[in-house]
């Protein structure tokens, strides 16, 4: 079992390999993942003054959308990878966003007071951390009493055939070892009530969790394979252990797979998601 700081060693580098393909298919994947910031957002109770603290932010959603509709307040965006909070600051000026600052960190050792934020957002990156209990106790520590957290996470594969079709391609050309299922991988938080019994433990209160559709959208099968092959963390892990021929099968399989998805021109392929919110009580004790 590798140690945190050896998760932490692997993690950074993986997303900073990872940054520029998710800049390069920005629209694509925020268009999928949107309706899953949409969700968070509603539950997160959002001020125009709010103080707000986005943890694994990436390439900066939601906290993006959390600064836009609160002109008034201060968001943070936090990430381990300088190189995706750096596609984050960019997308924040393309979109004339100034409300914000960015900070690099680990979700499990945050630099900031306790009670110093009225609410916290984790989209899609709770299944990275290398200790959840602790960012969890983190995410409490540092929200003021009756601040909201929110997070997502991916529900199992076998609802999620945006990624499952890429994998299935992949298995049948590698041997792709099953993820420990206590480390880092994309769908680590997959099982109902676990998210929910890390938020319980660190003491928040109104718990409750529900499932969001998404669909990736793309404008052909092959366009799915580029996007994919590029950008999703799993695929991009197994597709280091093939060489150029069996690659070649692997983009063949899912492109002919993925055609089972072409609607008039256009590839929609489902998902699913969990949301998970949680208060911090108001008064202690
Ligand atoms: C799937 S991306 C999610 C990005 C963004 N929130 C979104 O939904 O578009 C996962 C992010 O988790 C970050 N991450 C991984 N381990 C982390 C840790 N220990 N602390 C903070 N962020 C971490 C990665 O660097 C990556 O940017």
């Amino acid at each position: 079992m590798p140690s945190a700081d050896e998760i932490r060693d692997a993690q950074r580098a993986a997303w900073a390999g990872l940054s520029a393909s998710w800049e390069k298919w920005d629209s694509v994947i925020m268009d999928q993942l949107g309706p899953v910031g949409a969700a968070m957002i509603e539950r997160l109770d959002i001020a125009e003054d709010q103080q707000h603290l986005d943890i694994a932010s990436g390439t900066g959603e939601p906290g993006l959308s959390i600064a836009r509709r609160s002109p008034k307040g201060r968001v943070v965006l936090t990430d381990l990878s300088a190189e995706m909070l750096d596609v984050a600051a960019r997308r924040a000026r393309a979109q004339g966003i100034a409300n914000i600052e960015t900070e690099v960190c680990s979700a499990d050792a945050l630099p900031f007071d306790d009670a110093a934020f009225d609410s916290v957002s984790v989209r899609f990156g709770y299944m990275f951390f290398p200790d959840m209990a602790k960012a969890t106790a983190e995410f409490a520590r540092v929200l003021k009493p009756g601040g909201r957290l929110c997070s997502s996470v991916w529900v199992k594969p076998e609802e999620n055939p945006w990624t499952t079709i890429a994998m299935q391609a992949i298995a049948a050309e590698a041997v792709v070892a099953p993820p420990d299922p206590d480390g880092p991988n994309m769908y680590r938080c997959a099982a109902p009530g676990d998210v929910s019994a890390l938020y319980e433990g660190a003491g928040l209160q109104d718990v409750a969790e529900w499932d969001v559709d998404v669909e990736l959208v793309t404008r052909s099968p092959e366009q799915y394979w580029e996007m994919i092959s590029e950008h999703v963390s799993l695929a991009v892990a197994a597709l280091q252990q093939v060489d150029v021929p069996a690659r070649e099968r692997i983009r063949a399989d899912a492109i002919a797979k993925v055609s089972a998805f072409d609607e008039d021109g256009e590839v929609r392929v489902p998902g699913v998601a969990r949301c998970i919110v949680g208060t911090k009580p108001a008064t202690n004790g």
